[in-house]
C-alpha cells in the first residue's frame, strides 16, 4: 500500500540486508531501517520496530537468512532459530515461519544453504501477500452485502493494527476495507486507539489516511456506546493465534469488543491467514500471553508543537501496573473467520472444512 503516494511493502531484502519500516517511529517519522545481523532481527521483533503476527513471521524467516550470512554454521543457525522463536511469545506465525525454514534447510550443504534460505523467506513473504489479498476479496463480499442493504456508508470498527503494516501488504482486517474502497463502496472506520502502544491511533489511522479512507480514532472504551447507538455495522479484527476450536487470541481489548458486539447484534469477524492457526493446542489457557514492560503503560510518547518527539510519565512512579498484551475471544462470540480460502464458522468443523 502507499505512503506519501509511493507503494511500499513492510519488509524486503536488498544487498544482503533486510530492510524494514521502523514502526516505532510512525506516524511522526518515516524511517527505513537496515537489519544486518540476526541480533538486529531479534531486536526489531522485541522492540516492535516490526510487529503484527504475519510480519513477525516474515522477519524471523529473514532473520535466519541473516544468521547464515553472518556465520554459515549449523549450531549457530539452531541457536538463532531458538532466539528468534523466543523474541515474542504469542503470535504463532513466528514459530510457524521458523519451523518451515528449518525444515527446508535440514540437510542442505553449506554451499547451497543461503540461496535456499533466501528463496524460502521470499516464499513466506510472497505467500502472505497473496493470502492477505484473498482475505480482502473474501471479506469484501460481507461489506458489499451490508452496503447493498443499508444503501449508505458502511461503518466498520477495528482494534489494534491488523493493517498492511502488520503484514507484508494489504493487512488482514483492513484488506476487505481496502478492496471495498477500491470498488467505490463507501466505508468509514472506527479506529480503536489501542492502549498502551496505540497501534490503532498511530498505525491503522495513519495507513487509512494514506489510502484516503475515512476514519475516526476513538478511545478503547467507546466501541460499546457506538454499537448501542447503531453506529457500527460490523467489526473486523486480526488475530495472533487462532485455535482449531475457533477461539481467537488478539490484542488486549478485543474480547471486550466482541462481548459488546454480541450484546448489540453487531457482526464480529476475525480475519486471518492460515499461518495464524495453531492446530496443536486445544485450550486457550495454554496460549502464552505476552506481558510487556510496565513503562509502556506509565509513559506516553507524542510530538510537541516544535516537532520534537517526547516521552512523558502519566501516573505516579509508585503505582504498580500490569501490561498484558493479548486476550482471548471465545469462538461463540465470533460471527465468522475470514481466511484466504473463504469465510467459515469459528469452529473446528468450519476451519477443517477450509483447511483439510
Ligand atoms: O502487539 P502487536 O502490535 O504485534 O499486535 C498486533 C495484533 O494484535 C494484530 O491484531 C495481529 O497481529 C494480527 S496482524 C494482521
Amino acid at each position: 500500500m502507499k505512503i506519501d503516494g509511493k507503494s511500499y511493502k513492510t519488509i524486503w531484502f536488498e544487498n544482503n540486508l533486510v530492510k524494514i519500516i521502523d514502526q516505532t517511529k510512525l506516524p511522526h517519522q518515516f524511517k527505513i531501517k537496515d537489519l544486518k545481523t540476526v541480533k538486529d532481527a531479534i531486536n526489531a521483533i522485541k522492540t516492535m520496530e516490526v510487529r503484527g503476527a504475519p510480519l513477525i513471521g516474515a522477519t524471523a524467516a529473514y532473520g535466519l537468512v541473516l544468521s547464515i550470512i553472518e556465520n554459515n554454521d549449523l549450531s549457530f543457525l539452531k541457536k538463532s532459530s531458538e532466539q528468534l522463536i523466543a523474541s515474542r511469545p504469542t503470535a504463532i506465525n513466528l514459530k510457524w515461519a521458523i519451523d518451515r525454514m528449518m525444515k527446508k534447510l535440514n540437510g542442505i550443504n553449506e554451499k547451497d544453504i543461503l540461496k535456499i534460505a533466501l528463496d524460502e523467506a521470499k516464499s513466506i513473504k510472497d505467500e502472505d501477500e497473496g493470502f492477505c489479498k484473498n482475505i480482502g476479496l473474501n471479506g469484501l463480499k460481507i461489506i458489499e452485502e451490508i452496503s447493498n442493504k443499508k444503501k449508505g456508508t458502511v461503518n466498520i470498527l477495528t482494534h489494534c493494527n491488523a493493517g498492511w503494516l502488520a503484514t507484508i501488504d494489504w493487512g488482514t482486517a483492513t484488506s476487505p476495507i481496502y478492496h471495498a474502497h477500491q470498488k467505490g463502496i463507501k466505508v468509514h472506520v472506527w479506529v480503536d486507539e489501542t492502549r498502551p502502544r496505540n497501534q490503532g491511533a498511530n498505525l491503522t489511522s495513519y495507513e487509512l489516511n494514506e489510502e484516503g479512507i475515512s476514519n475516526t480514532v476513538i478511545t478503547d472504551n467507546a466501541g460499546g456506546i457506538l454499537m448501542q447507538r447503531g453506529q457500527v455495522d460490523m467489526c473486523i479484527v486480526g488475530t495472533d493465534r487462532t485455535l482449531s476450536n475457533g477461539d481467537v487470541c488478539n490484542k488486549i481489548g478485543t474480547y471486550l469488543k466482541a462481548l459488546s458486539a454480541k450484546d448489540n447484534n453487531v457482526p464480529f469477524y476475525v480475519a486471518l491467514p492460515s499461518s495464524t492457526i495453531d492446530w496443536s493446542i486445544k485450550d486457550h489457557k495454554q496460549i502464552p500471553i505476552e506481558e510487556r514492560n510496565s513503562e509502556e503503560l506509565s509513559h506516553v510518547e507524542g510530538i510537541d508543537e516544535n516537532n520534537v518527539i517526547k516521552k512523558v510519565r502519566i501516573y505516579p512512579q509508585k503505582s504498580k501496573s500490569l501490561n498484558l498484551a493479548f486476550d482471548v475471544t471465545p469462538a461463540k462470540l465470533v460471527t465468522g473467520l475470514i481466511t484466504e480460502k473463504g469465510i467459515c464458522e469459528a469452529s473446528e468443523k468450519g476451519l477443517k472444512g477450509l483447511f483439510k
